[in-house]
């Protein structure tokens, strides 16, 4: 896991399962940054009050956490990777 800068957001990089995620670095129900969070079965755990998200998708799974996550698409040039805003 990686937390970059991206258009004035806070990106959470991060590989799973062989695949490459972007997704929003703060959390949609208060601020808590997911890079402290939980990695399992394609899906992140806010570390504070336990909200899941979709990684490829941003879908919020359960509460008390209500608005999708923020994901972002990633692009991978000659080993580098770019996200996209
Ligand atoms: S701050 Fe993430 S679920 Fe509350």
């Amino acid at each position: 896991m990686r937390v970059v800068e991206a258009g004035g957001e806070q990106v959470l990089v991060l590989r799973h399962r062989g695949k490459l995620y972007a997704v929003s670095n703060i959390c949609t129900h208060e601020y808590a940054e997911l890079a402290n969070g939980l990695v399992v079965d394609g899906t992140i755990t806010c570390p504070v009050h336990l909200s899941r998200f979709r990684l490829e998708t941003g879908e919020v799974l359960n509460p008390p956490a209500t608005k999708n996550l923020q994901t972002y698409k990633i692009h991978v040039l000659e080993g580098d990777i770019f996200v996209e805003t």
